[in-house]
């Protein structure tokens, strides 16, 4: 009995506890949010029409009439007055035109806004954004506007982070204002802490103004911005600037001596980030940069400068990421980068370091995970001591003049190793031992490129063991070999493989075809002379119009084989072939009949591009 009244008394006030939390939300926000739902179809909510489009169920979903709407996913409101103060409907497969009255400006309450990741079709960003007074965060990153971004967006005074920053796929698909809009946003925007115009199209100065008045500034990315001039006096507090791919940025400091970095930059103290890359800045890098011992992640990649790299860089003990590639130091490569205790990439590619290797005694556990070294003047052994690198995801030592046999087996400690590129390696005695290599326990192993360098695959094994079963990408082009490397029938997840410019001779095996993952076999510029077996599940085999393009193709004349023999029917008969490229070492005059020079296999769709740097 009393049990019972007391179920009784907790289903009564837990029902009045959701009648008053069903109130919390004011019908006028509800109805604006619900409109707002409506104006875009589900479309998107079932179909992946777009990569960002990946949840299975977005958040608006849970949006629905009868309940409150201050529950719903992505929804925030005032607890006291129930409006709505935050909308997130980032990543919420919302596809089609944003409209210029849309419904959400009655949320004039708002003050933060995230509609990143969707995809309004090319629509404006609409004006009557500056109904939204009070918003302090917006956020309109990958969402593909288009057009000018709308001088009104400079109303909104509260404003602390505005991101409207986009990729690639989006280049450059909106764009700035008439010229003074930087002035403009650094008259308006005073409370900016962050600001992120990635890929706008400003095609402008960064006026003087632009940092000096923005005091609250920590994070500016204007990466791929088409910015030029010179860039503004840095205010001290910034953590962050990212100013990369702005190949027209003169000077990016005010006290640059033309297009060099200045020994002010040591008083950016609070610098976590700094990111240079892809600019066409020159010099030295002053020494006063190894004084920001905050910073975390320095990137000066492809840019001209020079200069050695000073042993003190030990100073920056708080660098996750040192990006220095394609650029013109020389010098040794300091050993200390490999005492600093959180270093996680390091790639000092594409330079012209010189001199031995030298990684030193590493005590502590190294937290390395990408070394990139190629394209360097480095000679001399690998020492022993990369064993130590155990967390090593990436490593690439391309171009490494070993003056010496190369043993592999000091990969054998890197477990973690998923890239491991040893192309171009100058051994001059001994070729690398493809044995040996495939003999490594790097069970993560999915891309190998030894191409270029000397490899010996004499005394293969038949019996085709390797422990470098996971590999995706194999790179073998200009390694000297002679017969088909038959280890890769055994490469269960093979997609893409390089045997180009070796001197192969014999037929193509019959269990290339039967690889199940095979989307892609490089075998030009060998001594082919068949095929062992073509294939008879031709739908897994995409290759089209081998007629219409047959005497473009071999015009092209790139192809050096020696392949005879009747093309198969079945890649003349199958509309789903993509594309056979053939090409003729006598050119268009070969007799039609026979199928003169396979250069290349494409089988099902062309891969992605590998990973590669
Ligand atoms: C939601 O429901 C209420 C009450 O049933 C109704 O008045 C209102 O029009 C509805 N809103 C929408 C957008 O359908
Ligand atoms: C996107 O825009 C294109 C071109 O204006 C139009 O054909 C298409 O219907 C639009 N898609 C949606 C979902 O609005
Ligand atoms: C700056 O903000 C004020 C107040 O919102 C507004 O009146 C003015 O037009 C804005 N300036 C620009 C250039 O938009
Ligand atoms: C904008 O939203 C996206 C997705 O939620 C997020 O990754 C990004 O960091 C946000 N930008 C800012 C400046 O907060
Ligand atoms: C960027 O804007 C400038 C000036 O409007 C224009 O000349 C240039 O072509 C634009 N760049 C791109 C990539 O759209
Ligand atoms: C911005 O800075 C300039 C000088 O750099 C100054 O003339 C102007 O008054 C400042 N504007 C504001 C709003 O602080
Ligand atoms: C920046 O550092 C230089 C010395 O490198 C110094 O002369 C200058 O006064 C500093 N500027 C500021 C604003 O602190
Ligand atoms: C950098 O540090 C050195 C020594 O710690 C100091 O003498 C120099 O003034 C600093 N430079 C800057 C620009 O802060
Ligand atoms: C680093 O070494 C250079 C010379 O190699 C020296 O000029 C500089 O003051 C040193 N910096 C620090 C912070 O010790
Ligand atoms: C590295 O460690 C070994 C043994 O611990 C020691 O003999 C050697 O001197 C050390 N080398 C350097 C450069 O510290
Ligand atoms: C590479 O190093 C050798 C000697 O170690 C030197 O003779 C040569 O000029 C260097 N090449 C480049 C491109 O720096
Ligand atoms: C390989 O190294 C030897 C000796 O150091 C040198 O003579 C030769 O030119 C190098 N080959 C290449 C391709 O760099």
């Amino acid at each position: 009995m009393i049990g019972t009244i007391f179920l009784l008394f907790f289903s009564i006030s837990s029902s009045s506890y959701t009648y008053a939390s069903l109130t919390l939300c004011r019908p006028d926000q509800r109805d604006a949010l619900l409109e707002f739902k409506s104006e875009f179809n589900d479309e998107g909510i079932q179909g992946a029409w777009t990569s960002f489009c990946v949840t299975s169920s977005p958040k608006r979903k849970s949006w629905e009439n009868n309940t409150d709407c201050c529950y719903w996913d992505g929804i925030t409101c005032d607890a006291n007055s129930g409006v709505v103060i935050g909308v997130d409907l980032s990543s919420s497969c919302l596809h089609g035109h944003f409209k210029p009255d849309s419904s959400l400006f009655r949320l004039q309450y708002l003050r933060s806004l995230n509609l990143a990741y969707n995809d309004f079709n090319a629509s404006s960003i609409p004006t009557r954004i500056n109904e939204l007074t009070g918003l302090q965060r917006l956020n309109l990153s990958y969402t593909s506007f288009s057009g000018e971004i709308p001088t009104e967006i400079l109303h909104l005074t509260k404003l602390v982070s505005l991101d409207l920053s986009s990729i690639f796929m989006y280049s450059q698909t909106l764009s700035s204002p008439r010229k003074p809009f930087l002035s403009q946003l650094a008259q308006n925007l005073t409370n900016l802490r962050q600001l992120d115009l990635s890929h706008v199209n400003l095609s402008s100065e960064m006026p003087q103004m632009m940092i000096s008045n923005l005091t609250s500034l920590r994070s500016i990315r204007l990466h791929g911005c088409n910015l030029f001039g010179r860039f503004p006096r840095l205010s001290p507090t910034i953590r962050s600037i990212d100013l990369s791919v702005n190949p027209h940025l003169e000077s990016s400091l005010p006290e640059f001596n033309g297009r060099k970095i200045p020994s002010s930059i040591g008083n950016l103290s609070h610098l976590n980030i700094l990111d240079f890359g892809y600019n066409n800045l020159a010099g030295e890098i002053p020494t006063a940069l190894f004084n920001l011992t905050k910073l975390s992640s320095l990137s000066l990649a492809s840019n001209h400068f020079t200069g050695t790299l000073p042993h003190n860089i030990t100073s920056l003990s708080n660098l996750n990421i040192f990006h220095a590639a394609s650029n013109s130091f020389f010098g040794t490569v300091p050993s200390t980068f490999f005492n600093i205790p959180c270093l996680e990439s390091l790639d000092l590619g594409d330079n012209q370091f010189s001199g031995p290797l030298e990684i030193g005694n590493i005590s502590s556990m190294s937290k390395l995970q990408s070394l990139v070294l190629s394209k360097n003047n480095l000679t001399g052994p690998i020492p022993t001591s990369i064993s130590k690198l155990v967390n090593l995801v990436y490593l690439d030592l391309s171009y490494l003049n070993t003056r010496g046999p190369l043993d592999v087996g000091i990969f054998w400690h890197l477990k973690s190793l998923q890239q491991l590129t040893l192309s171009h390696i100058n051994t001059t005695i001994a070729r690398i031992d493809l044995n040996a290599v495939l003999s490594l326990p790097l069970k993560s192993l999915s891309i190998l490129d030894l191409s270029g360098s000397h490899v010996s695959v004499e005394n293969m094994r038949s019996s085709v063991s390797t422990l470098l079963s996971q590999l995706i990408y194999l790179f073998l082009s200009g390694c000297g070999i002679t017969v088909f490397p038959e280890f890769i029938s055994s490469l269960q997840y093979i997609s893409m493989i390089d045997l180009s410019n070796n001197s192969i001779k014999g037929q193509v095996p019959a269990w290339l075809w039967r690889l199940p993952e095979l989307h892609y076999a490089e075998l030009s510029y060998n001594a082919i002379n068949g095929f062992k077996e073509f294939p008879k599940d031709v739908s897994r085999t995409m290759m089209t119009d081998l007629f219409h393009n047959a005497s473009a193709i071999s015009s092209r004349g790139v192809a050096n084989n020696h392949l005879t023999g009747k093309l198969p029917d079945v890649f003349l008969n199958d509309c789903n072939l993509r594309s056979l490229n053939v090409g003729s070492k006598h050119g268009a005059q070969q007799n039609q009949r026979h199928f003169p020079i396979l250069v290349r296999i494409l089988t099902r769709a062309t891969p992605t591009s590998p990973p590669l740097q």
